[in-house]
């Protein structure tokens, strides 16, 4: 069975993008697979991981289950925008300094999900509540503490 074609505009990471892709193709799997962003990550394909995180118009969605032809025109934004001039974003960087990184793999998701709640905070977060923002993206590695320690800290200094 033929897949109907369709051509698109994204807009990833303050870029405009156009391409041709398949009516069912995640967004997810255009980042990776056509434009080599494979910062976004593939963890599972039914929603249950969380790896796959990108902010769409700054709201953590995702990738996995969302098909390239609904985000035409919407902001997309994934980790690689994070860092900047070779400069970690500051929660890249609190995630270095608090060990919350092991393998790495959960990172790109939870630090956009983190990033997403730290910007729509109106006062410092407590740690249920960064517990609860990240409560869909699953580390298999370091245990959480650290995780919400690293968001904690960047969420204080915003106050
Ligand atoms: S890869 Fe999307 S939630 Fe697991
Ligand atoms: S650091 Fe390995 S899954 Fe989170």
């Amino acid at each position: 069975m033929s897949t109907k074609k369709l051509e698109i505009t994204l807009n990833i990471n303050d870029e405009p993008c156009r391409l041709t892709v398949s009516a069912n193709e995640t967004l997810r799997d255009v980042l990776r697979e056509r434009l080599e962003l494979t910062g976004t990550k593939a963890g599972c394909d039914d929603g249950s991981c969380g790896t796959c995180t990108v902010l769409i118009n700054g709201q953590p969605a995702r990738s996995c289950l969302t098909l390239a032809v609904e985000v035409e025109d919407e902001k997309i934004t994934t980790i690689e925008h994070l860092a900047q001039d070779n400069k970690l974003h500051p929660l890249q960087q609190a995630f270095v300094d608090h060990h919350a990184i092991q393998c790495g793999f959960c990172s790109p998701g939870m630090i956009l999900t983190g990033l997403a709640a730290i910007r729509e905070q109106q006062a410092e977060l407590s740690r249920n509540e960064i517990r609860e923002a990240i409560s869909g993206n699953q580390c298999r590695c370091t245990g959480y503490a650290k995780i919400v320690d690293a968001i904690q800290a960047v969420s204080q200094e915003k106050g």
